[in-house]
């Protein structure tokens, strides 16, 4: 065994002993993870635990043969989904999941307190937690082949009330989700509301993960047809309407715009003075491309976000074709969106007075730091497993290299910052939990690639292809 591999041997063993010693426990039981133990400043609540940074640890227990702790918190934030419509319509809709949840113990009694955004800074409400409980559910079935917990009537009907809040008829007329700011990974305000594309693919996941673990029976017929029936409109919608490459931006660049009716070529009326594609046309690569950050009326955000974008590879919501390009571009801008640590969470960041009026003036989202252009490790996971699935291993070795070199030095930060991701982020915490587990879980896909069988989904073909 060479030097290099005992050292990575080494990390592994590191971060998973790091980890194990993230568990909370419940009646004894183990039943999630702290979001980051640094002794070194003030927990606020990085001492809960988040739905969505939960996911990437349960992957790697459930690799790890770790099953319990999986089915367990499972079972708990199932119990915490809002399962009655309130009166005074103050509470959240039906079917929503808590951003995060902690064990209080009162008069020796343990029990659950959730956040639904309701004491989180900035009020932000967790449109992502209940997609991401499907996303897990599936994958624990997956791996398990445990099918009679997903099947189970408090199951489905958290299923179906998850559904029911994203299916239901609104105040819109896309098949895409309409969701404030703030409501996913990037929790705080950036200029992200109205159909962000990471929402739009963890729904579309969502969707396939319903499909698959909803029974076929009376209770559930009407959301099983409402399920069906998205599909479609979704797909072509992301896939046409997101899509940026070169051939894309020269016709947006050409768009006549006020166009009324059916036959409008520019149907949400894009002008192409807001598109920035002097940059864009100089960034894109001949082979390159990948999906638009938001879509809405004059409305098309042309930043690159990483977790929409690789989360549409895992679920197949980008077709394959749109998988290698987002993935090419990836490769060939590799400087700007993996840089010294995998992975920017979006490109470019905001600036100027665009960094003003759209994430109000946020010192802790200054250009190039945290949500506003700065490096996740987290990101690691999605960006491997998109890489297997693509049949491109040598970008995930790569970057695992890159992290791997870096990680342990910095205790496990939470974010870096600058144009290429070199400085730890300036309010970053230490021994942050999803970075040690999106290591931890890009090492395991390394290791054993068919593992991202249960953390992807087969390309859905339209009809119509
Ligand atoms: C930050 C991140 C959010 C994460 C939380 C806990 O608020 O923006 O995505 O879930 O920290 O780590």
């Amino acid at each position: 065994m060479n030097k290099s591999t005992t050292l990575r041997e080494h990390l592994n063993e590191q971060a998973w002993q790091l980890l194990k010693n993230t568990i909370i426990y419940h009646h004894n039981q183990p039943i999630g993870t702290v979001a980051a133990s640094d002794p070194t400043v003030e927990a606020l609540n990085y001492d809960q635990c988040f739905i969505r940074d939960f996911v990437p640890c349960a992957l790697v227990f459930l690799i790890r043969g770790n099953t319990e702790i999986v089915h367990n918190f499972l079972i708990q934030t199932l119990k915490l989904q809002i399962k009655e419509k309130q009166l005074d319509f103050l509470e959240p809709g039906r079917g929503l999941m808590p951003a995060s949840f902690k064990v209080v113990a009162d008069a020796g009694n343990q029990s659950l307190r959730a956040d639904f955004g309701d004491h989180a800074i900035g009020r932000v409400t967790p449109v992502d937690s209940c997609l991401w409980w499907l996303f897990l559910l599936r994958a624990y079935v997956k791996v398990t082949g445990d099918y009679t917990l997903a099947h189970q009537p408090e199951f489905q009907k958290g299923i179906r009330l998850i559904m029911g809040l994203c299916l239901s008829a609104r105040f819109d007329m896309y098949p895409t989700l309409l969701v404030p700011d703030g409501a996913c990974m990037i929790d705080r305000r950036m200029g992200i509301n109205g159909h962000p594309l990471e929402i739009q693919s963890l729904f579309y996941t969502a969707l396939c993960a319903a499909q698959e673990l909803l029974v076929n029976n009376a209770e559930n017929a009407d959301v099983n047809l409402a399920v069906t029936n998205r599909f479609q409109p979704l797909i072509n919608h992301i896939r046409r309407h997101y899509w940026l490459d070169l051939e894309r931006l020269n016709e947006i660049y050409r768009f006549k715009s006020e166009e009324y009716g059916e036959a409008a070529l520019n149907q949400f009326n894009i002008y192409s003075d807001s598109i920035p594609y002097d940059q864009l046309s100089r960034w894109l690569t001949e082979d390159g491309g990948y999906l638009a950050g938001n879509l809405g009326p004059s409305h098309l955000d042309c930043r690159f976000f990483t977790v929409g974008n690789l989360m549409a590879i895992l679920s197949g919501l980008a077709s394959e074709q749109q998988s290698q390009k987002i993935m090419n571009a990836i490769a060939q801008r590799w400087e700007d969106l993996v840089g010294c640590m995998p992975m920017k969470i979006c490109f470019p960041a905001l600036k100027y007075r665009d960094w003003e009026i759209l994430t109000g003036c946020d010192p802790k989202n200054r250009p190039w730091s945290y949500h506003n252009g700065g490096n996740w490790p987290v990101l690691l996971w999605m960006l491997t497993a998109a890489a297997y699935k693509t049949g491109r291993p040598e970008l995930a070795e790569k970057a695992i290299e890159i992290a791997a070199a870096r990680l342990e030095k910095d205790d496990w930060a939470e974010y870096y910052d600058g144009k290429n991701g070199r400085l730890v982020g300036k309010e970053s915490r230490k021994y942050q939990t999803w970075s040690i587990a999106g290591f931890l879980l890009a090492e395991e896909i390394l290791k054993n690639p068919d593992a991202i069988g249960f953390m992807t989904f087969k390309s859905y073909i339209p009809n119509h292809e």
